[in-house]
């Protein structure tokens, strides 16, 4: 049976009111626990918030061993390797 994509989508014209963190949320749900392959299309203009997530998650990951550990540990789980050149495994003494 042919795969097709699921279109889900969060909007409301209130603010605040969670549109992005449950957006994140179940995209991560979605990829990292069920496996499957998610695109998140952030159509917040002009705010972008989960690009801003996106990119300080990526900071923290270039610079905090411990994340690093975890992604990898992460990816690991899924035996998907990962598409960032950030990722690096601490190398064993
Ligand atoms: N289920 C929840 N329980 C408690 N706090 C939450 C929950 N979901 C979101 N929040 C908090 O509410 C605030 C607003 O959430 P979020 O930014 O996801 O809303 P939004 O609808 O995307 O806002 P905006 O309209 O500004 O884009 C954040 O501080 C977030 O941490
Ligand atoms: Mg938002």
């Amino acid at each position: 049976m042919k795969k097709k994509p699921v279109f889900i989508a969060f909007s409301t014209q209130k603010g605040g009111v969670g549109k992005t963190t449950f957006t994140v949320l179940t995209a991560s749900c979605l990829h990292y626990v069920c496996g499957y392959n998610v695109l998140v299309v952030d159509c917040d203009y002009p705010q972008f918030s989960i690009n801003e997530m996106r990119k300080r998650d990526a900071k923290g990951l270039e610079t905090n061993s411990s994340l690093q550990e975890l992604a990898v540990a992460q990816f690991s789980r899924l035996q998907k390797l990962p598409t960032t050149s950030f990722v690096r495994p601490r190398t064993k003494p």
